[in-house]
């Protein structure tokens, strides 16, 4: 069998996505505290992990890179300019042949069929690192500041032990939402997701990211709304991202238009009930009119150290997604 491939939350169990998260903070905790392990600062010697970009980023592209050198191996990052992806040649072809010369592939890109293209022919793990649809690094790092900022719930055995808590999305439905929503429904957090008319979650979309609960014994549940403080009740947690991501610039004065009155403010936060101690969290990059400052730069916002929670997500996504190869190279040998 190929290797395995990180598309998307949607392609891990909830007990290997809890233990993604573990293992972040695990290593978060060993790098910061003591001398890392040895296996920690070796685990990609030799290997050269091919970062292809075809979009501007700087949290994926700086954790990325960071993350291979923390680990002892080579990031090579390829922007849109440097090689032939998706212009030149098919993906096929850039496909094989970085895999051939490298240990795993980073691919961020516009359409998702872009990433599972190159997934589809790939001999070493590809991880997306922001599609259309997904970014499921960005989860990963976004459960490691939950299970961090509610550390009473930390006592789960199988997942986080966050089940109960409510995540309110205020906003667009987009990549970075169906995959927070997805590790929502396998963590046991509900999340109520409010967009405007015609933003809201594709049907596709709400059916992959509902059927997350299947082998769940008590799956989150999504619910939706066009009424941001119908979200915000109860909520211990307020999510938002761009109204306008990559890709999406000639929409911009239609999308200001239509999300007016979904900026989170402490005013709509208390209109719509959120809970007492309710938090902030924002992938990033951030403009004011999704969220204004008082509440992104307040003591409720997780924003930085989600943020830099983006490099213990890579460091440990890496590390045993390139293990995994190895073990099924060395499987495939006996
Ligand atoms: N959150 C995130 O992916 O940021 P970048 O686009 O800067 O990588
Ligand atoms: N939704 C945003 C996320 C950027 C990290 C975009 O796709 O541009």
């Amino acid at each position: 069998s190929g290797p395995r491939h990180l598309m998307s939350i949607a392609d891990v169990s909830p007990a290997e996505f809890a233990s993604l998260v573990r293992n972040a903070a695990a290593r978060k905790t060993a790098v910061k505290s003591t001398q890392p392990p040895l296996s920690l600062t070796t685990g990609l010697a030799n290997k050269t992990v091919a970062m292809m970009f075809s979009k501007r980023s700087t949290r994926t592209r700086v954790s990325t890179e960071a993350a291979v050198t923390l680990m002892g191996g080579n990031p090579m990052f390829l922007g849109k300019d440097d090689i032939q992806l998706g212009v030149n040649e098919s993906l096929y072809d850039t496909s094989v042949v970085i895999s051939s010369m490298t240990s795993c592939m980073v691919a961020r890109v516009g359409p998702h069929s872009d990433v599972a293209n190159l997934a589809k022919h790939s001999s070493v793990p590809v991880i997306n690192a922001l599609s259309d649809d997904f970014h499921p690094l960005q989860t990963i790092a976004d459960f490691l500041t939950i299970h961090e900022a509610f550390p009473a719930s930390q006592s789960g055995k199988l997942g986080l032990g966050l089940e109960g808590l409510k995540v309110a999305w205020i906003g667009d439905s987009n990549n970075v939402l169906f995959d927070l929503a997805i590790g929502c429904v396998k963590m046991g957090v509900d999340i109520s997701v409010a967009s405007p008319n015609g933003y809201g979650i594709p049907q596709s979309m709400k059916d992959l990211i509902n059927s997350a609960a299947q082998g769940v014994s008590s799956p989150g549940k999504l619910l939706e709304t066009n009424v941001p403080e119908e979200a915000i009740k109860n909520a211990d947690i307020l999510v938002t991202d761009t109204w306008i991501s990559m890709g999406q610039e000639s929409e911009k004065k239609k999308r200001l238009d239509a999300f007016a009155g979904y900026q989170i403010t402490n005013e709509l936060a208390k209109r719509g009930g959120a809970k007492e101690g309710w938090k902030f969290m924002h992938c990033l990059p951030r403009h004011p009119e999704e969220v204004a400052d008082e509440v992104f730069y307040s003591p409720r916002s997780l924003v930085f150290p989600e943020a830099e929670n983006r490099l213990w997500a890579a460091v440990c996504e890496s590390m045993s997604l390139i293990h995994r190869y190895m073990m099924s190279i060395a499987d495939a040998t006996l």
